[in-house]
């Protein structure tokens, strides 16, 4: 496209999801109106982000959601935005959220053929002091018929559609696959539209940093801290890894797409399947972090391959470069 400040041929997502849909046999355009229906509830979630201290958005709702997590307002506001915008697209039948207990039905009348668990906000505890903070969502097809199940929740990572992730960052970002690679796309704020800016996103093969919080030293597995033992005195004449941890998914994910190397939450004493949920957390960024050539494990098995078999059980979770997350398995089995 040419080169000039204003792009008079550009690549919105948008667009590109149309492109896509276009080539998929059968397309009805339903999961072109879904993602468009997410990128709008994006867009305001980004703005109401950017403008929380303003808005009084920042602090707590005042009450505690399933996994014990306490609520705050940008979580509900979020929460609204996503569950509104989607089921006014006519292409959900249900959805699982992190902050609803329940699954949420759609309204007969608005029932489409798609499944969407979601994050709407990841890394909430970082709002008050203006860390990054995402979005995450995951699109199954429907198996039932008639009244929507949990069953239509609950399916393996590995039936997944398509996925993605939103990052309020210093540029607010969407990361989004279908299955056939994974790209990025820049919110300009100047148009309101997500422009491509990287096609068939791949992680590199090692990487020089490890991402978890160190905090749970104390509770960790034996095969962890041997694993980060040798990562901070490595005996085979490497260089000792970098450490860089935010304590938001959505963000340390995408450092670790960009620039390589390991995130863990891992299992501990305290939290036996470690904390984040599988369906809204680890099922997406999983397929994410495949399409993008990279390994995505609970440390027993792989992700994707996981059954669920309740709407926020939780997952040890350990994703990111090839060699990386191979040689962490290689301490689980020496350890275990
Ligand atoms: P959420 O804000 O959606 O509840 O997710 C927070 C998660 C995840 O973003 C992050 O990796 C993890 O919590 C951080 O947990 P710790 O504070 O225990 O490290
Ligand atoms: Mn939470
Ligand atoms: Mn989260
Ligand atoms: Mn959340």
């Amino acid at each position: 496209s040419d080169q000039s400040a204003f792009d008079t041929d550009v690549w919105t997502l948008t667009r590109f999801i149309i492109e896509t849909g276009r080539q998929a046999k059968g397309a009805t355009g339903e999961l072109t109106q879904l993602i468009t229906a997410m990128l709008t509830a994006i867009k305001a979630i980004s703005s109401a982000v950017r403008k929380a201290g303003l808005a009084h958005l920042q602090g707590m709702a005042g009450s505690v959601n399933v996994t014990g997590d306490d609520v705050k307002k940008l979580d509900v506001l979020s929460n609204d935005l996503v569950i509104n915008m989607l089921q006014a697209s006519y292409s959900t039948c249900c959805m699982v959220s992190e902050e609803n207990k329940e699954l949420i039905v759609t309204p007969k009348d608005k029932r489409g053929k798609y499944v969407v668990c979601f994050d709407p906000l990841d890394g909430s505890s970082n709002i008050d002091c203006l860390a990054s903070i995402g979005t995450i969502f995951s699109i199954y097809k429907r198996v039932s018929e008639g009244e929507p199940t949990e069953q239509d929740a609950l399916q393996p990572g590995s039936n997944m559609v398509c996925a993605g992730y939103a990052l309020y960052g210093s540029a607010t970002l969407v990361a989004l696959s279908t299955g056939a690679g994974l790209n990025f796309f820049m919110l300009d704020p100047a148009i309101g539209e997500f422009v491509l800016t990287e096609r068939n996103v791949k992680i590199k093969q090692k990487g020089k940093i490890y991402s978890l919080n160190e905090g749970y030293a104390k509770y960790f597995h034996p095969s962890i801290n041997e694993y980060l033992k040798h990562k901070k005195y490595p005996q085979d004449g490497s260089s000792p890894y970098g450490a860089r941890y935010v304590g938001s998914m959505v963000s340390d994910i995408h450092r670790t797409i960009a620039y390589g190397g390991i995130f863990m939450y891992p299992a501990n004493e305290k939290s036996p399947k470690g904390k984040l949920r599988l369906l809204y957390e680890c099922n997406p960024i999983s397929f994410l972090m495949e399409q993008a050539g990279g390994l995505a494990t609970t440390g027993t098995q792989r992700v994707l391959d996981v059954q669920p078999e309740s709407l926020h059980q939780r997952v040890p979770f350990v994703v990111g470069s090839p060699d990386d997350v191979n040689e962490y398995l290689s301490f689980v089995q020496k350890f275990s």
